[in-house]
């Protein structure tokens, strides 16, 4: 049984591992006649269990790229792979969450978060344990029956999270999902998101333009930027699991802080360009 279970996760990976594998991926968007550069060139591998920020300014590509993983934007060069097959349109092996939960507002906590389930034509009553077992993990046991409207911001987006991962899926893709709740809120939704993939272990690939939230929530932090933009930066984070807020609080933190910082401004032109790679960061392109 555990060499037949093997042998499938090994049939889901690209053959060196990675269970995303993105090779030199470009695009650009064509508006009437202007052509947009977002992303030129992107080289990356994320293996099973990897929790990977892309990390950069407003415009620099990170949500274009993740369209693209997504299988919801076509990129105009290279290709992606997901679990060993092509990225060629949306696809049941991910879920997604948005800045905003976009919740249906007229449906319940619960409704919302087996939503996917009717859409996928799943049988919900399979699913229903599942969906109350979500809500009580991200702290929203007895709001089951409220409605969006009666919940706030923060629960908002629990709800979403919960909505994402109800079918399952093997990657979960995150564009800026924290970045519209208030900053003690979203400290909060770092530490339960840590929490909820210490419970339900994913892949994940997380948009940010929070150097700290990248930081803390990450394995490996990819920094996007410069003209056109690509990967300049590919660093590992090197704090222990489970983190707890207090990991912040630590001058390692404050100190890889400062390395993305640099690198970031350096691709902006707003620091000197002798900036040097960090201990254990490899520059990509
Ligand atoms: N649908 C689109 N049509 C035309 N240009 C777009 C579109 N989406 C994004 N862009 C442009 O592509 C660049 C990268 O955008 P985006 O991927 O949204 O960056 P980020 O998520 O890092 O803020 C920006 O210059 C943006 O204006
Ligand atoms: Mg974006």
């Amino acid at each position: 049984m555990a060499t037949a279970t093997a042998r499938t996760e090994a049939a889901r990976t690209t053959p060196d591992g990675s269970l995303v594998s993105i090779r030199s991926v470009g695009k650009t968007y064509f508006t009437g006649s202007s052509a947009i550069p977002a992303v030129a060139s992107a080289s990356l591998e994320v293996a099973r269990g990897e929790f990977v920020s892309l990390l950069g300014p407003s415009g620099c590509g990170k949500s274009t790229l993740l369209m693209m993983i997504a299988g919801l934007e076509k990129p105009t060069s290279g290709a992606i792979d997901l679990l060993g097959s092509p990225v060629l349109a949306p696809r049941r092996d991910i879920g997604i969450i948005f800045q905003d939960a976009t919740l249906l507002p007229w449906k319940s906590a619960l409704e919302n978060v087996l939503f996917p389930i009717r859409i996928l034509k799943l049988p919900l009553d399979r699913y229903m344990q599942r969906a109350h077992e979500l809500l009580a993990m991200v702290g929203l046991a007895g709001f089951e029956h409220k409605k969006p409207g009666e919940l706030s911001g923060g629960m908002r987006q629990r709800v979403a999270i919960c909505r994402s991962l109800i079918h399952d899926p093997d990657i979960l893709l995150m564009d800026e999902p924290f970045s519209a709740l208030d900053a003690i809120t979203r400290d909060q939704m770092n530490v339960a998101l840590s929490e909820i993939l210490e419970t339900y272990k994913k892949t994940v690939i997380f948009v940010t333009h929070s150097i700290r939230e990248a930081a803390f929530l990450s394995d490996r932090v990819v920094v996007m930027g410069g003209r056109p933009s690509g990967i300049i930066l590919d660093m590992p984070m090197p704090f222990p699991r489970p983190r707890r807020f207090e990991v912040e609080e630590t001058v390692e933190f404050t100190q890889v802080c400062r390395e993305l910082r640099l690198t970031i401004e350096a691709a902006h032109g707003h620091a000197p360009s002798t900036h040097a790679a960090p201990a254990g960061a490899s520059v990509i392109e």
